[in-house]
């Protein structure tokens, strides 16, 4: 099945969180085809968890968690406190937390052993910077962030984690959209080395790409071979926007090789 997503980042009042909850309620019966994932600030986690029904089938995440479970540590929240408000997923090295808020690949695999524990599904992203790709070394580069990420955590619980390739230079209101024959070399690398079909015996349950994802280019990122899905940001807080990317996914997943899973 095809995973289709979004992270609201810094977006989004209690009320517009659940007008985005009802709206995609009213569209219920396109999730049925696609694995779904809304990811709200942390503020509105319980809230979206609360107004959704039961039955609709969407995945709630958090942008971020610490590793510790408890302590002195002001203005966070521990994955058992995510997880407590509705999350069941949680985002982990987001560039823009490596960005503005100094995150390394050390904090990153300290997180996703922290949720891994904690029963959640680490949502694992990694990207290269422009510089990094104009010096064509972006498949070492995002080869290493993802080394280095599942780090912490046993082979077996690999299958716990979701990748998302996100191309520094692809994200975001500076970003520009990447092209597949631009991706689709870092794609093959990921779902070789590290995906749920690849040389490994313990690969993560999916791979997914990120980055000026919208209604016009998602059919055709989701057909660059090794990609599981997407993940949108702008693109898909609109939540009429959000389901007719579900809907590009569930044709893309009915159509594609990988639709056993
Ligand atoms: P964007 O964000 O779709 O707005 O470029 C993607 C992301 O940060 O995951």
């Amino acid at each position: 099945m095809t995973w289709i997503g979004t992270s609201w980042k810094m977006n989004k009042t209690l009320a517009e969180a659940r007008a985005f909850v009802d709206g995609l309620v009213a569209a219920r019966s396109a999730l049925d085809g696609v694995r779904a994932f809304v990811i709200p600030p942390h503020t509105a986690i319980a809230a979206v968890r609360e107004r959704l029904p039961s039955d609709v089938p969407l995945l709630i995440g958090a942008q971020n968690a610490h590793w510790a479970p408890a302590g002195a540590y002001t203005g966070e929240v521990s994955m058992g406190m995510i997880a407590d408000a509705g999350a069941t997923l949680v985002e982990i090295g987001h560039s823009e937390r490596r960005e503005c808020f100094g995150e390394t690949d050390d904090t990153v695999a300290l997180k996703v052993e922290a949720a891994v524990a904690a029963g959640l599904t680490p949502l694992l992203c990694v990207g290269e910077p422009a510089g990094v790709r104009a010096a064509g070394e972006e498949i070492d580069w995002v080869a290493g962030q993802v080394s280095r990420g599942l780090s912490r955590i046993a082979a077996h619980d690999r299958h716990r984690v979701v990748v998302a390739y996100e191309p520094v230079w692809a994200i975001g209101d500076l970003g520009r959209e990447a092209l597949p024959h631009e991706i689709a070399p870092v794609m093959a690398m990921l779902s070789a080395r590290f995906g749920p079909d690849g040389e490994a015996p313990f690969g993560v349950a999916a791979v997914l790409y990120g980055g000026s994802v919208n209604r016009l280019n998602a059919a055709a990122l989701l057909g660059v071979p090794g990609t599981d899905g997407l993940f949108v940001g702008r693109a898909a807080w609109d939540v009429a926007e959000f389901v007719e990317l579900v809907r590009i996914g569930a044709r893309a997943g009915a159509a594609g090789p990988r639709d056993a899973r």
